[in-house]
């Protein structure tokens, strides 16, 4: 059963991987989903920088990757640095489209000193973008 820090742990441990040489801002991902199962990400960067891939939508395309078809509960992202990693405006996004909801999928932050905190997902994401493809 997943908990806050065992989440954290496995965010913790997927920043090790990540590529972020340009940056030196390594990020790790743990998404917990409604099926119990946990996939993880790291950012990885480019020589162009622009192409670079946030941790946070790497562990998503990693459950997709392996079909994963139930929401998200939960999503940790744990840097390394002293900067709590807020996920950037295109992650809240992509979390929104896999969510379970605004209210009930959390948002779970740690930065190297231990500093964390929790939210929901409505609280840095009001008003995103749901496309109705029934009545557009
Ligand atoms: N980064 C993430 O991995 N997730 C975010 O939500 C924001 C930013 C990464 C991208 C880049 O490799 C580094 O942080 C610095 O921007």
């Amino acid at each position: 059963m997943e908990n806050i820090e065992n989440l954290l742990e496995k965010a913790k441990e997927a920043s090790k991987s990540s590529y972020s040489p340009y940056s030196n801002f390594p990020v790790g991902a743990a998404i917990l989903y409604e099926s119990g199962k946990v996939y993880l990400g790291c950012n990885v960067e480019n020589a162009s920088y622009g192409l670079s891939l946030c941790a946070e939508r790497n562990a998503m395309s990693n459950a997709i990757s392996d079909n994963e078809g139930s929401r998200i509960k939960a999503i940790a992202v744990y840097s390394p640095c002293q900067t709590l990693c807020m996920p950037c405006g295109a992650c809240r996004q992509w979390i929104s489209e896999f969510c379970i909801g605004d209210k009930e999928t959390k948002i779970i932050l740690e930065n190297q000193d231990k500093k964390a905190i929790v939210l929901n997902l409505g609280d840095i994401f009001p008003f995103g973008f749901k496309l109705d493809t029934k009545n557009n």
